[in-house]
């Protein structure tokens, strides 16, 4: 049985430990860490089965610039799952119960970076049909967005801002994010 609740503070280090076998680098383990520690963790939600922590998932505040100070907006990441557990419908439970517990916070909006087609499974559309764009160099159908509140989102042009430990994360993983340039018909040489 898979048992989802938010994180606790005994979960620390088998969190950092579970994220960091989950995305085989140190990455979303740090980010976790680093969110926590400057208190930027809006929400962490962890996946047990038989007592062993298997995923998580966590959001951080994000803003907007020009800024819009009743706007309530949060990230989605680090989302994982251990390798052996995946493809069980952990990883969309947790994205779904996140975004509840979001919502039912009075959240307006979550901000993903990632697969349009993946997250467009639950109900992220493309940052841009708000008229929003990223900070980062991270091309546009890479940036989404989720309403969680009717018509709480604003069309204004925007640049989305997140926590910076989250753009340091995204910076570090760019390459992973976005495809490879097509380098074009092979010249072979006469
Ligand atoms: C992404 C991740 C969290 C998915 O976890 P999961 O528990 O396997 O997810 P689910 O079982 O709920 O699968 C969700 C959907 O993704 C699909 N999926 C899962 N892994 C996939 C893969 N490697 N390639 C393609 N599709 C995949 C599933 O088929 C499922 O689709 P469906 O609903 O149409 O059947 C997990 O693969 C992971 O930890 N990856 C490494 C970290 C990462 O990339 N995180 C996301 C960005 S921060």
């Amino acid at each position: 049985m898979i048992i989802i609740r938010p994180e606790q503070p005994r979960d620390e280090e088998v969190l950092f430990q579970m994220y960091r076998r989950a995305g085989g680098r140190l990455h979303e383990a740090r980010l976790l860490d680093t969110l926590r520690e400057n208190r930027r963790l809006f929400l962490s939600l962890a996946a047990w089965q038989e007592n062993q922590a298997v995923g998580g998932v966590a959001f951080s505040p994000a803003s907007l610039i020009p800024p819009m100070p009743e706007l309530i907006l949060v990230a989605l990441a680090p989302l994982a799952v251990l390798p052996a557990q995946r493809r069980q419908g952990i990883g969309s439970t947790l994205v779904r119960l996140g975004l509840q517990r979001c919502r039912e916070r009075q959240v307006d909006g979550v901000v993903v970076v990632g697969d349009p087609d993946w997250w467009g499974k639950f109900g992220f559309v493309a940052a841009a049909a708000y008229n929003w764009r990223g900070e980062l160099s991270i091309p546009a159908p890479f940036w989404l967005v989720q309403e969680l509140q009717p018509d709480a989102l604003p069309k204004t042009p925007s640049t989305i801002v997140l926590a910076p430990e989250l753009q340091e994360f995204l910076a570090a993983r760019q390459e992973v994010l976005i495809p490879p340039a097509d380098p074009g018909p092979v010249r072979r040489e006469p």
